[in-house]
């Protein structure tokens, strides 16, 4: 899409979030007289939206608000602008609710009445932080950090530095569970708009009748239930990143009216007869191998072109084990810190199980398993013991498990019996996954349509 080259609209803008009005008024006169632009809005629904016409430098958010709170309006601040600092104000006694804002990422919090020097003071901070070079920016923000030192994560970093500010198109490929997300989240903030918003959408999970809604918007009117004029994600990315992820989960007629606009750069909403162009950069994502989509013939070729133009794939876990001390320590620090535990370290024949583990969910079933390990852990050091069994790998493979416990077997029964189930089992969960599309399942297993219709009909599957 068109692309501007560095922008810099908001010199030293202050949003401020608070529903009472004289409080308003006060932070405005003061505020302004310190030279700083200031934006009031009444709460955080106010701010939202606000934030999507002109993004700020720095918001200053009250804590209780009607609508939407400070935590909530914190919460969307750090999912969609996050190069945004959030300075928390907060009445005096609610200050356990501030200190949890602080471990959510707020910059800081300002406790009320406050003093004149200390907001100023803390602003200033603010604004400070963000006057980083485009490299540098997020790089405070602990929950945006990329750890790995492997020869894949490097090779990714150098990627994202020569990517990052250009209006390429990207492809993040990778399984589930990855960093797709997180490196989409890193290109925008180290690119010359990371103060525009950063816009997530997941294609797989939207009804397939309101992606194009979603996407494009629509016109009061335009079908049952557009109750109002609502602007699509392509108009909310305006000025910065639309994330399309689970690229390949849209259908074969959304593939078509996505190509058109990415040609002419310009669409539609749904129900309207404007032409509206905006300047998005685009980053999709998919855990599928789009290729062999566009080889089944369920992704289209030049779809597949267009997006295509910088494709970055995630390695698994399994690739890059090398990689998995620095993230257990990692993720220990950060649940340490939100947990309040202080668990220091894990014995080294438990980090061995977890460096010769498969992690078919990747980094996120390590990261949730060191939050379960935290949480139960009883002293400072996690042992071989706590971990569970299929990490430790002595546990009986679940496959066997059940196997001539109630009656002897002989082996031959005893495989065939399994082999069933396990084939019962995959296909139901194929066609589950593929919603019922039997060509696609047939290929995902790699067996004929016919083949897979003939075991469909052994083991009693509709479709
Ligand atoms: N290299 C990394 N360093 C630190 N944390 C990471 C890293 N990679 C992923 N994570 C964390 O793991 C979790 C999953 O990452 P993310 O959501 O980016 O994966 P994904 O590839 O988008 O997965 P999916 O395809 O399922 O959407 C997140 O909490 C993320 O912060
Ligand atoms: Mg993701």
């Amino acid at each position: 899409m068109v692309y501007h080259g560095a922008r810099d609209p908001i010199n030293e803008t202050i949003l401020v979030v608070e529903d009472e009005l004289n409080m308003r008024r006060v932070l405005r006169a003061m505020l302004s007289r310190e030279g700083y632009h200031v934006q009031l809005a009444k709460d955080g629904v106010d701010a939202v939206q606000q934030l999507m016409v002109q993004p700020s430098r720095v918001v200053l958010a009250d804590l209780k608000m009607p609508r939407m709170d400070g935590m909530e309006l914190l919460e969307h601040i750090q999912q969609h602008h996050p190069a945004i600092p959030v300075v928390i104000l907060t009445a005096f006694g609610t200050v356990d609710t501030a200190v949890e804002a602080l471990k959510k990422g707020a910059f800081d919090y300002i406790t009320k009445p406050f003093d004149q020097d200390d907001l100023l003071m803390t602003l200033r901070k603010a604004v400070k932080s963000t006057e980083w070079n485009v490299q540098e920016i997020g790089a405070g923000r602990e929950d945006l950090r990329i750890i790995g030192q492997s020869p894949p994560m490097m090779k990714i970093y150098e990627t994202i530095e020569k990517v990052a500010d250009t209006p390429t198109t990207i492809l993040l490929t990778g399984e589930t569970g990855t960093g797709k997300e997180l490196i989409a989240k890193a290109l925008h903030l180290r690119s010359s708009r990371h103060r525009g918003p950063f816009i997530h959408i997941n294609c797989g999970a939207i009804p397939e009748t309101l992606v194009e809604s979603e996407l494009f918007g629509h016109e009061k009117g335009a079908f049952t239930g557009a109750v109002s004029t609502k602007p699509g994600r392509f108009e909310l990315a305006n000025g910065g990143t639309l994330f399309l992820d689970e690229i390949g989960e849209i259908s074969r007629e959304m593939q078509v009216k996505l190509l058109h606009v990415l040609q002419e750069q310009s669409f539609e909403r749904v129900g309207g007869l404007a032409t509206i162009r905006v300047n998005v950069r685009l980053i999709a994502a998919s855990n599928r191998d789009l290729y062999q989509g566009v080889k089944a013939g369920d992704f289209r070729e030049d779809l597949f072109y267009r997006l295509n133009v910088m494709p970055i794939h995630v390695p698994p876990l399994r690739v890059r084990r090398e990689d998995i001390p620095l993230l257990v320590d990692y993720f220990l620090q950060k649940f340490n810190n939100m947990l309040n535990r202080n668990v220091r370290e894990m014995e080294d024949r438990a980090m061995e199980a977890l460096i010769s583990c498969p992690w078919p969910g990747n980094i996120r079933e390590l990261e949730n398993l060191v939050e379960r390990l935290v949480v139960l852990a009883s002293g400072p050091v996690i042992r071989w013991e706590d971990l569970p069994a299929e990490v430790r790998g002595d546990k009986v493979p679940q496959v066997v498990r059940g196997i001539g416990e109630e009656e002897d077997l002989s082996l031959r029964k005893a495989v065939e019996q399994k082999t069933t189930e396990v084939e019962r089992h995959l296909i139901s969960r194929a066609l589950s996954r593929f919603k019922g599309n039997i060509t696609r399942a047939a290929e995902y297993l790699g067996v004929s349509r016919r083949g897979l219709q003939m075991k469909m009909r052994k083991y009693g599957l509709r479709k």
